[in-house]
């Protein structure tokens, strides 16, 4: 009887990670039954055995787990891409990637991580929370969900080591993560847009004075805001409940302004009103607990919408704090330097406001910031370091920068700075929003930095001021044969703003640039491209 051959065991582990050829093999095998994965599988990175295995490589020495690396071995490390497809990408992959793969893609930091980090963070259960994805939502939430299931599936002989399990959390100085937070004093809030505008968006400032916190230019703020007291009100007044019902030590009202997000309706309140409900109604909850939408209304059920569609419930206050999410912080860019401006942080904030259902919503910490804070009053607050969003160590090399709308902001920032330090590299920001007349942002300050020498150019792109629409990467375009010229001097370019849209289109500019200008194939450009995101010549800060 003849045997089929044994085939290989696949190479997880880098033929740099610093194992003998003996630990290796093992650590292969180990791997290969963990993940039940094929040769040709795409191997761990350094990073990734490091926190799989903490005690036997040094996490610190491992390279840092770059978006770049990311995206060689994720084809759906996209943004604009849908859900069911990055799935059907991640299709058969281990299981972190599938993790990745459900992540909403920008990178952002909102979750303290980024995607493919909080990934590998959920899978070796260093981090237990599956809700932190904001820009994925509930379809992110759903599908981690499911995805966290089969980490119980995985056979036992190949279970993760223990201490993998049980890793905790890094200690961080007060302050420096989300789960850290320390306060801050709000001073002033000032509209941006002039009266006219169909926008709201505020130039912020916060004193840093008391709260031993610094920051560099590229970095974020993050900021724990509080719901609307109306919207606090009318859920209490629809839950029937006294607003000083005792919760863990803090009142019902407490909890339902800084505890719990209040928008959108959670899978689980709809589970608890499936048990507090009979008939159709309890069929409907169930339905949507499950993401149906049996009555084509889903979307537009906050929590006091749900509560309203099944009104007369009576849940006990206490489950149903439970059964929502915690109100996150928001990230916002920060819009000046600490060099130009010591013991204070600006930020620019669009003011999120909109109608659904005869109701108006507001998001949650740009209203807050907006309008609900008062000069004086303390915010719980967070420096999130930028990873991959900084001037050049250069100062000689010129910069080009891209950020229409709340985009300008980390450019406001990059500017004053190189203000500050005498940069001698040449600046051109690229700046776009609805109407010149009214949407200029810190029109005066950018005309002053130009008369000055300093802005080297400004282009300009205003959407809504004739019948066609104008947008950056229409100005591209246009002064392309300059942009490529930067671009053979060694720019560096940054993008920041809509990660949706703009950003991919913006891209899509700058490879037809460098393909036209540069007199190649859209594969070498799109070659001379990947080179520079390598080089860390082209940077973005998508939300
Ligand atoms: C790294 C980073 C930097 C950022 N920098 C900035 C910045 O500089 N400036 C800035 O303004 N923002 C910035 N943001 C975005 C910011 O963090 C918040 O997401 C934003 O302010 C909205 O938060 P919110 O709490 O006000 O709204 P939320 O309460 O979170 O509500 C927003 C949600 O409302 C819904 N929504 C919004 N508009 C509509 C509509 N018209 N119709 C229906 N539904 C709608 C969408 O589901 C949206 O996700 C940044 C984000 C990140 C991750
Ligand atoms: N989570 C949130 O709720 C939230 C809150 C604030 C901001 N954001 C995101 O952050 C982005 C920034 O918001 P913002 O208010 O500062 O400005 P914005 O809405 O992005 O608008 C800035 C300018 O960009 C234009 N624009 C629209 N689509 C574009 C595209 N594909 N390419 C290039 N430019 C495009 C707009 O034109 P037109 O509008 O005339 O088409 C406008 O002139 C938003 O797009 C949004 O996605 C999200």
């Amino acid at each position: 009887m003849s045997m089929s051959p044994r085939p290989p065991i696949p190479s997880f582990i880098p033929e740099s990670a610093p194992f003998t050829l003996e630990q290796r093999t093992w650590l292969n095998g180990l791997f290969a039954g963990l993940f039940g994965l094929e040769a040709g599988a795409t191997p761990l990175s350094s990073a990734e055995v490091a926190k799989l295995i903490p005690g036997l490589v040094d996490a610190a020495a491992a390279p840092s787990t770059a978006p770049a690396e990311a995206d060689d071995g994720a084809p759906w490390h996209d943004p604009a891409m849908a859900l069911a497809e990055r799935m059907k990408l991640a299709e058969g992959k281990a299981l972190p990637r599938r993790f990745m793969a459900a992540m909403a893609q920008q990178d952002c930091g909102q979750c303290g991580y980024n995607c493919k980090d909080y990934a590998d963070a959920l899978f070796v259960k260093s981090e237990k929370r599956l809700n932190l994805c904001v820009p994925g939502g509930k379809e992110t939430s759903r599908m981690l969900k499911s995805l966290y299931q089969e980490i119980d599936g995985i056979p036992a002989a190949a279970a993760v080591p223990a201490q993998a399990q049980s890793k905790p959390a890094p200690a961080v100085a007060p302050g420096r993560s989300r789960d850290n937070p320390v306060y801050a004093t709000f001073l002033s809030r000032r509209r941006l847009n002039k009266p006219g505008s169909e926008k709201e968006t505020w130039h912020i400032d916060i004193d840093l004075a008391d709260s031993g916190l610094d920051y560099v230019v590229g970095d974020s703020f993050g900021i724990f805001p509080a719901n609307h007291s109306d919207l606090v009100g009318a859920v209490l007044a629809a839950l029937h409940a006294p607003a000083d019902f005792p919760i863990g030590g803090r009142t019902l009202r407490e909890e339902l302004t800084d505890g719990v997000s209040l928008s959108p309706a959670p899978d689980m309140l709809f589970h608890l009103i499936s048990y507090l409900t009979g008939g159709e109604r309890k069929l409907k909850a169930k339905r949507l607990a499950a993401g149906d939408d049996p009555d084509g209304d889903a979307t537009a059920l906050d929590v006091l919408a749900a509560l309203y569609k099944f009104s007369g419930i009576r849940p006990d206050p206490e489950a149903f704090i439970e059964s929502l999410e915690p109100l996150q912080p928001r990230l916002y860019s920060i819009s000046s330097s600490p060099k130009s401006d010591p013991g204070r942080v600006s930020l620019t904030v669009d003011a999120v406001r909109y109608e659904v259902a005869k109701r108006m919503r507001f998001g949650v910490c740009s209203t807050f910031l907006g309008g609900r804070v008062s000069p004086g009053d303390k915010l719980r607050v967070y420096v999130q370091r930028a990873q991959h969003f900084a001037l050049p160590d250069d100062p000689q090399k010129p910069i080009i920068m891209i950020g229409p709308g709340t985009g300008i902001a980390p450019f406001r920032a990059f500017l004053q700075e190189r203000q500050a330090t005498k940069a001698p590299g040449r600046n051109w920001l690229f700046f776009g929003h609805q109407r010149s007349a009214y949407d200029f942002f810190y029109q005066d300050e950018f005309l002053a930095m130009r008369a000055a020498g300093l802005l080297t150019r400004l282009t300009l792109a205003w959407s809504r001021d004739d019948k066609e629409k104008v947008y950056v990467q229409h100005r591209m375009r246009e002064v392309g044969r300059d942009f490529w010229s930067w671009l053979n001097d060694g720019a560096h370019v940054y993008v920041c703003g809509d990660a949706l849209r703009m950003a991919k289109d913006v891209e899509t500019a700058l490879l037809d640039i460098i393909a036209e200008h540069g007199g190649c194939r859209p594969a070498e450009a799109a070659a001379f491209l990947a080179e520079m995101k390598a080089k860390g010549r082209y940077q973005t800060d998508v939300y």
